[in-house]
């Protein structure tokens, strides 16, 4: 492991600042940041990663620090004593720079040809195509590369990107809102507002985060929702750097028995609507949406009383991992989440707790069937408890 200074520590933590400002747009890419210091160590570039397709971190630094990339040798031939004003100096990147041509080309090689003596970088790329490639790279061509620097706060900047790449599945978060009893709403479904107007502006943000939003064939006959981001309710920092973005999070529509037609809310704009069916359903041709099948299966866990058929939850996740949507932001009621939780498929739960108690005929968050011993208990751990206006959110990771 090498030994990072203190000045190293200051110079990544700006790196991961930086990344964090692409987590609204980046998607299916990870968020990067890189700051350049020249060899008195002054900061001379800095970026980011803004938007797939665009200059990533390390080449977009490059530039906020006078070097061209990839003109290095159009400069050499004209003047053979030029010198890049980024000679000798260190690069501080949150990810390993990636080795391979894209829809840019690499950064390893950019940082060569930049005359970059050392590379500090926080963690290695869990992309099987880049992981450790990138890094041979730039050692092969004589700099010096740290590895390991703040590694656990880069990969927590992209947790769901990383599980994608490892384990081909998204990652899915839950959202539930629910009173400090559990319930989401009262036995005739009356359920606005539980929580504040804060808490849903946090919801507004973390869709704003995420590559889909996964809802159900029941939700969208109750409730009629449009499930986008509404970017008038987010706030202004968040507003500007969703609308770098491509395009509204794909909403993501489960209905097994092709109950959803053209004229439901969600099909009514422009932005695109997956609806996974057995088979494909005629009423739904809006433009906005793609039709996508899966086999029906026996379910698990949360079987009702009319034993039936579900589509494979396992293989519309699969479909997910191959369009490369990497985080999944889950606004489902109680059966399709238990359904979910059943076979494993979720990461993280996200709670809105109100300071409200809705008492035992109220609806639960999820249907998980009934348990007869603790051992068969779905086990999390808190990983951040806030306040959000008078509710809490509780962030929680499913325990494997
Ligand atoms: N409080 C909140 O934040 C919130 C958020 C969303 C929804 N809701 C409420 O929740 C209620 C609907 O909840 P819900 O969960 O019944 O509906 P849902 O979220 O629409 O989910 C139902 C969908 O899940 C599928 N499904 C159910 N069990 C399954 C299993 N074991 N395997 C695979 N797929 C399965 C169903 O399949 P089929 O198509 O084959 O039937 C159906 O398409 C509504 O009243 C809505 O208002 C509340």
């Amino acid at each position: 492991m090498p030994k990072f200074t203190k000045i190293d520590a200051h110079w990544m933590s700006i790196a991961l600042k930086l990344a964090r400002n692409g987590r609204f747009s980046t998607m299916p890419n990870p968020n990067v940041g890189c700051v350049i210091v020249d060899k008195n160590g002054n900061l001379i570039g800095q970026g980011y990663h803004q938007k797939a397709g665009q200059g990533h971190a390390e080449v977009n630094a490059l530039l906020d620090a006078g070097f061209i990339p990839h003109q290095h040798n159009a400069m050499r031939q004209r003047d053979p004593l030029f010198q890049p004003v980024t000679s000798g100096a260190t690069a501080y990147v949150t990810l390993e720079p990636c080795s391979h041509t894209g829809k840019t080309p690499p950064c390893a090689i950019a940082l060569i040809e930049a005359q970059i003596a050392r590379v500090v970088i926080a963690s290695v790329d869990s992309n099987p195509e880049v992981m450790n490639k990138g890094i041979a790279l730039l050692q092969d061509a004589g700099i010096q590369v740290d590895t390991g620097l703040m590694g656990a706060e880069a990969q927590k900047l992209n947790t769901a990107f990383n599980f994608r790449m490892t384990y081909n599945k998204p990652w899915v978060i839950v959202k539930l809102a629910t009173s400090i009893d559990g319930k989401t709403a009262l036995q005739d479904g009356q359920s606005k507002w539980i929580t504040g107007p804060k808490s849903r502006v946090n919801v507004q943000l973390e869709r704003a985060c995420s590559c889909a939003i996964l809802s159900g064939a029941d939700t969208v006959i109750a409730d009629n929702p449009k499930l986008n981001v509404r970017i008038d309710e987010l706030p202004e920092f968040a507003s500007s750097l969703f609308q770098q973005r491509a395009a509204q999070p794909v909403r993501v529509i489960i209905d097994g028995q092709n109950r959803l037609h053209n004229n439901y809310q969600i099909f009514q704009d422009e932005h695109k609507v997956m609806v996974f069916n057995a088979q494909h359903n005629p009423l739904l041709t809006a433009n906005n949406i793609e039709q996508i099948q899966v086999a029906l299966v026996d379910p698990k866990g949360n079987q009702t009383t009319q034993p039936r058929q579900y589509l494979d939850l396992q293989a519309i996740m699969h479909v997910l991992a191959e369009k490369q949507i990497n985080r999944v932001w889950t606004e489902t009621g109680a059966a399709l989440s238990g359904a979910l939780l059943s076979v494993n498929l979720v990461n993280e739960l996200i709670v809105y707790q109100a300071p409200m108690l809705l008492g035992s005929n109220a609806r639960s968050a999820v249907n998980i069937g009934q348990l007869t011993s603790l051992r068969q208990a779905i086990k999390t751990e808190f990983e951040e408890v806030t306040q959000v206006g008078s509710d809490l959110k509780i962030r929680l990771l499913i325990k494997s």
